[in-house]
């Protein structure tokens, strides 16, 4: 069966959908995990093949009504909860898991909905929730102080400017409260030489939406879950649009697949933690044709790996990530 979905007929492209049904091959049946619902893209296609069960998650609460339509088609071979994927071992799964996709980042119909200020010309108040979020983006920058603005911008954004925009922004908001346009308007003037074609505003949004949403403790939870849950043989899939998301994956990826080298001149010992095998020794990217069709995919970077063997959890797999998880937990002030 032909995995195409054409982008005329649906709101949100699904990225590089061939690639993950070819890796996670709901042709033979199964029950997969869905961790990234969005506008059910992947769901439906896994759906189409008979005898497969979707086990679906999105944070987003507007997901219930695309759900609520598959839940009416497929029934018990269906069901969504609206949590985070860091929760997902709280799901009662009685089935054996073949396949956990993640799609990270953003619907197309988030992005558009500009009540949640993602978008540069949002014209209302800082937002940046996908959903289930203590606070938002207007929390952020009214109320945490320079230093930690600061380590916001040039940890999550790698925003060299950091420094200046967070003084700007402390100055600023003595006046009012800053809203979305307000701070694509501050950081233009803060930069005041800039030569690329993106807004300037890039990193220091996409730095706001990582720490509003906690993405790294988010990704690096939901990761750990997803080891232990899925079974044997089964395939943990990730698709991650920037690059801390795919540093993450990959050094996840490859923490669980490695082998221990006993000495150079010996032949490759397998290491006991070793459970699991890499599918994309490099990550699959999406082909031209799909770049032509859905131009947001271009930093699309898609990675699998496919279990082999008991995964022992280790507590302090993410401890090189720290730093950053450090940086998320500064959100207990807000
Ligand atoms: C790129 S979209 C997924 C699109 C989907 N594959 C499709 O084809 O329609 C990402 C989705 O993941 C959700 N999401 C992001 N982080 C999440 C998290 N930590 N827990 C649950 N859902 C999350 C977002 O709300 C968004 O709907």
């Amino acid at each position: 069966m032909s995995a195409t979905i054409s982008p005329e007929k649906t709101l949100h492209y699904p990225v590089l959908l061939n690639d993950v049904i070819n890796i996670i091959t709901p042709q033979n049946g199964g029950t997969f995990i869905d961790c990234t619902f969005g506008q059910g893209g992947y769901s439906k296609k896994i759906l189409e093949f008979p005898n497969t069960k979707v086990i679906a998650v999105d944070r987003d609460k507007n997901s219930f009504q695309i759900a609520s339509d598959l839940k009416k088609s497929f029934k018990d071979r269906f069901s969504f909860h609206n949590i985070k994927f860091s929760q997902i071992k709280d799901l009662k799964i009685d089935d054996e898991i073949k396949g956990i996709v993640f799609d990270l980042g953003y619907s197309l119909s988030q992005i558009k909905d500009l009540s949640r200020g993602l978008s540069f010309d949002s014209k209302c108040e800082l937002n940046m929730k996908m959903g289930l979020n203590d606070f938002s983006a207007k929390d952020v920058i009214n109320k945490l102080d320079q230093k930690e603005l600061e380590q916001i911008f040039k940890y999550f954004g790698d925003e060299k400017n950091s420094k200046l925009i967070s003084k700007k922004i402390v100055f600023e908001r003595q006046k009012k409260n800053l809203d979305t346009q307000d701070l694509v308007h501050l950081v233009k003037r803060a930069k005041k030489k800039y030569y690329t074609k993106t807004n300037p505003a890039t990193k220091v949004f996409q730095a706001l939406r990582i720490f509003v949403n906690k993405e790294i403790n988010e990704l690096t939870k939901g990761l750990k879950e997803s080891a232990n849950i899925v079974s044997q043989n089964g395939i943990i899939l990730t698709v991650s649009f920037h690059s801390l998301e795919d540093k993450i994956c990959k050094f996840f990826f490859n923490h669980l697949t490695k082998q221990d080298k006993v000495s150079r001149y010996l032949p490759e010992k397998k290491s006991t933690k070793m459970s699991f095998s890499l599918i994309t020794k490099k990550p699959i990217v999406p082909s031209s044709r799909e770049l032509e069709i859905n131009p947001p995919s271009r930093s699309a970077k898609l990675r699998a790996i496919k279990k082999i063997g008991i995964y022992e959890n280790d507590k302090n797999v993410f401890l090189k990530f720290n730093n950053l998880l450090n940086i998320e937990k500064i959100s207990k002030k807000l």
